[in-house]
């Protein structure tokens, strides 16, 4: 039976799908590594293959991947001269098969479910986690439920519902619907596997070993990652310590987790030195995928950022749709506001004189902004409109 652990009060449990959560502390139990000898694999195809050693699967089977990870780390030179940055990088997670970070948890919680016997699995969401989870229950052969709030919008409903799941929008509170799910899981016979489920953040410490293996075997000094649920960061976090234990790393980069101001509540825990945080009132932020005002791994990534030397930082929907017009019109990188709000930090961490000159920075870029269009301000985008026979003298006047 695998053991879970939690970073809290350093007890394990047995694994129980249905309640992941620390009986005691109530904080998210992970995976306690049983493998004592691990190394990449690095004449393997696909990213779960190289970094089988690090993961709690007993065999990895390629016909459940869809090609996740292995995504490109892209040097930022225009933005890095224009704001006189030292060196800064994006992964650019949107690569992924259904265009989010997503799909390296996906990947990893499917393979779980199926040798643990599901036919079923299920998640909540608000948009890029239900695309991810029914896209990798489908290349699995397995039944999905997707439960969303009901004030998500009919592109993001399309984009999961393509795959077949079985779709409820929801009316209620949304973290009364994330505990609830576990309950009906539990009843049907469902793996929910949510936000800070032990097996997803397993597949999203692939991303920090890739960071690794980009940056020539160096941790960068940075790594800056937008938080919501907490899950994807501690991920990152927990893969980075794995290097460090197993003597790849002298020391681990400073992690920055990143909130929009309009929901923040981990990033105002932080401010405020309190060891954990509140729910946030009246979230309100064009960054809906890290919109999450009560986030179920939020004491742990405070617990985390802090034990790692790191920094949690709230950005206004403002710095963050300049950071997104940025990225796309600088770079050539179309991300959604979620992801936009790291490069917000960045500057802001420029500005208040807190980077070093030769400090690097790794941008973790989570969602496609080709997902969120409609989010993109239509004032903020120009275009013309002429009859053909009248181009030769407007691009006279314009180009
Ligand atoms: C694009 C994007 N970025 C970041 C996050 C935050 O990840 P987490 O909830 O694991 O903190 C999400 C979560 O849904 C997301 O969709
Ligand atoms: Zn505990």
């Amino acid at each position: 039976m695998e053991r879970l652990g939690c970073l809290v009060c350093r007890k394990e449990f047995d694994l129980n799908v249905h309640s992941p959560f620390c009986p005691e502390c109530a904080e998210p139990l992970i995976v306690v590594s049983k493998k004592k000898v691990r190394k990449f694999h690095l004449d393997r195809n696909l990213a779960v293959e190289v970094f089988e050693d690090y993961l709690p699967l007993d065999k990895i089977d390629p016909h459940f991947s869809l090609q996740e990870g292995d995504t490109p780390i892209i040097e930022l030179h225009r933005l890095r001269k224009d704001f006189g940055l030292p060196p800064t990088f994006a992964k650019n997670e949107c690569l992924n098969p259904t265009a989010s970070f997503k799909d390296r948890g996906s990947v990893v919680a499917v393979q779980k479910a199926v040798s643990l016997g599901f036919k079923s699995i299920g998640t909540i969401s608000t948009g890029n986690m239900a695309g991810s989870t029914a896209a990798y229950a489908a290349k699995a052969g397995l039944k999905s439920v997707i439960f969303v709030k009901e004030d998500t919008t009919n592109e993001k409903i399309m984009a999961a519902g393509v795959y077949g799941p079985v779709l409820v929008k929801v009316r209620g509170d949304y973290g009364v619907l994330f505990r609830a799910s576990f309950e009906i899981g539990r009843r049907q016979g469902i793996y929910f596997m949510n936000s800070v489920d032990p097996f997803r953040i397993e597949g999203y410490k692939a991303t920090a070993f890739e960071i690794f293996l980009q940056m020539e075997s160096r941790a960068p000094d940075y790594v800056i990652v937008p938080v919501s649920a907490g899950g994807h960061i501690i991920g990152l976090i927990k893969g980075f310590l794995e290097l460090k234990e197993d003597g790849y790393l002298p020391h681990l980069p400073a992690f920055i987790g990143v909130q929009a101001k309009g929901c923040s509540p981990i990033a105002r825990a932080f401010e405020r030195k309190k060891p954990t945080f509140s729910r946030f009132p009246n979230p309100r932020t064009v960054a809906h995928a890290i919109s999450n005002p009560n986030p179920p791994g939020g004491n742990l990534v405070l617990k985390l950022i802090r034990e790692t030397g790191g920094a949690m930082i709230a950005v206004s929907d403002a710095e963050l749709l300049k950071a997104q017009r940025l990225l796309a019109d600088r770079e050539g990188l179309f991300c959604d506001p979620a992801s936009a709000t790291v490069l917000a930090a960045l500057l802001k961490l420029k500005k208040g004189g807190k980077l070093g000159p030769r400090s690097t920075s790794v941008l973790v870029i989570t969602g496609s902004g080709l997902k969120t269009v409609e989010d993109l301000s239509s004032d903020s985008i120009d275009y013309h409109e002429a009859a053909v026979g009248d181009l030769e003298t407007l691009m006279a006047d314009i180009f």
